[in-house]
């Protein structure tokens, strides 16, 4: 995006969270392909629709260092939980030191391991889930979480454009290929309601209504 749009933007928006500004920063800092931490903007907005759909239960798929842990975390009902998987043990430590100083730390569970392994032992059922874990994976977490969303139930997948690499009839990029097909396969189930946001790397809102 044009950086002074980008700047326009910011300034008429709510600014960031102290405890997030610093979460970002230390990212950036900490560790290698910091670009996959959740910024500012797209953390708002996460964090304003969980607001509005104000769950009791939610499912994260792909941890990180936690930001977008955090952001989803605000809008639970009291007493509600966030779940979040992530795959790589070494990010355990420094995403739970986060959820501690956003006083998350009895609201948001961390489970070190892999979502498809993982999600079907669970018992809850989400009233809200956010898919960002592998994108060649896609498609495996939906099938999955499908069965553990309540009808009703909103589910946010973030970078479904890709870099707009979704556009590339040619490509051979696994990455690409993964989310093409997840793209291909919601675009064609009629069992849910959905809407393909342009906001970063784009993001879709999904509802089941059955
Ligand atoms: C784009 S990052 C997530 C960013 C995060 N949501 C945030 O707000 O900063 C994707 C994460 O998914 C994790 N991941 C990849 N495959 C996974 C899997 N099968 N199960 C759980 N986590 C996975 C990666 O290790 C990585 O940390």
């Amino acid at each position: 995006m044009n950086k002074k749009l980008e700047q326009y933007i910011l300034d008429h928006s709510t600014p960031e969270d102290p405890v997030l500004e610093d979460l970002f920063r230390q990212t950036h800092i900490q560790f290698v392909n910091p670009n996959m931490v959740t910024g500012h903007l797209q953390g708002k907005l996460l964090e304003f629709i969980s607001r509005m759909v104000n769950p009791e239960m939610i499912l994260e798929i792909g941890t990180f260092t936690g930001y977008s842990a955090i952001c989803l975390a605000k809008g639970l009902k009291s007493g509600g939980k966030l779940f979040t998987i992530e795959i790589n043990d070494e990010l355990r430590e420094f995403s739970s030191s986060f959820f501690q100083r956003a006083g998350f730390e009895n609201t948001i569970v961390q489970i070190t391991g892999k979502a498809q392994d993982v999600i079907p032992g669970m018992d809850s059922r989400f009233d809200l889930v956010y898919i960002d874990g592998d994108k060649r994976e896609y498609t495996e977490y939906y099938n999955i979480i499908i069965r553990k969303t309540r009808p009703g139930g909103f589910i946010i997948v973030d970078n479904i454009l890709w870099g707009e690499k979704v556009l590339d009839n040619n490509t051979k990029d696994p990455q690409t290929l993964g989310i093409i097909e997840f793209n291909e396969m919601i675009k064609n189930m009629d069992d849910i309601e959905k809407v393909m946001l342009p906001v970063r790397d784009g993001i879709m809102l999904i509802r089941k209504t059955a």
